[in-house]
């Protein structure tokens, strides 16, 4: 159902301009050249695009979506700027289709909120990053719990506010998946959203040597 709801929504907001970030992730990423990049929740695929351009041909970029408007709308502005080093591919966050140990940097804006299992989705961005490898994200916390009334509603979820946990509890799930050296690079000031009151952050961290 939730993932039903995220397809209509974005299916729909593809084809628009609107800004659908929540924070500047792409601007402390630093890809080298000749790096491995992951955009979750890539959307339209502008930051993939940049991310391909900034590693350059011996390095690539992936951009993973699950909403097919997007899917389709990315991949057009690939060909349209005619990026060869990028790759988009139709996956949820939960199974990332990408090989262990393979990844120098993921980045996401705005996207893993929506998960319905969060923790899975940080233990795969544990999973395909290499050691060393690291992850800057964009996204939402709540300043309390979402009422449970609103938790598992698929609209409200899709909307980028019911699906935020609080900050302590996105705190415990990346420290649960193994990174360490967490820096909070931005956060917001609190804002409604929806029927919550919510704030943005952008953060990063490292997979450590084992
Ligand atoms: C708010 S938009 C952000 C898009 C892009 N990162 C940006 O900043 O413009 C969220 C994106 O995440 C995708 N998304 C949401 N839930 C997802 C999931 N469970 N698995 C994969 N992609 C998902 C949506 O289809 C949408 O393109």
């Amino acid at each position: 159902m939730i993932t039903e709801a995220i397809n209509e929504r974005y299916t729909q907001l593809s084809e628009t301009s609107c800004c659908l970030s929540c924070g500047g992730a792409i601007n402390h990423a630093n890809p080298q050249t000749g790096e491995v990049c992951v955009d979750l929740g890539s959307g339209r695929g502008n930051d993939v695009i940049r991310l391909a351009e900034e590693v350059g041909e011996t390095g690539h970029a992936y951009g993973i979506d699950i909403s097919k408007g997007m899917i389709v709308k990315a991949k057009a502005n690939i060909e349209k700027f005619e990026v060869k080093n990028a790759t988009i591919l139709q996956a949820e966050l939960e199974n990332l289709p990408l090989e262990n140990d393979s990844v120098n940097v993921v980045i996401s804006n705005c996207t893993i909120n929506h998960a319905a299992n969060k923790q899975a989705v940080w233990n795969e961005i544990y999973r395909i990053l290499k050691t060393g490898g690291r992850f800057v994200v964009s996204d939402i916390y709540a300043t309390s719990p979402i009422a449970d009334e609103y938790r598992n509603d698929p609209v409200a979820v899709a909307e980028c506010w019911a699906g935020a946990v609080t900050k302590n509890e996105y705190l415990t799930m990346l420290e649960k998946a193994g990174f360490k050296k967490i820096i909070i690079y931005e956060e917001s000031a609190p804002y409604e959203k929806g029927s919550a009151e919510v704030a943005s952050l952008t953060i990063s961290g490292y997979k450590p040597e084992e």
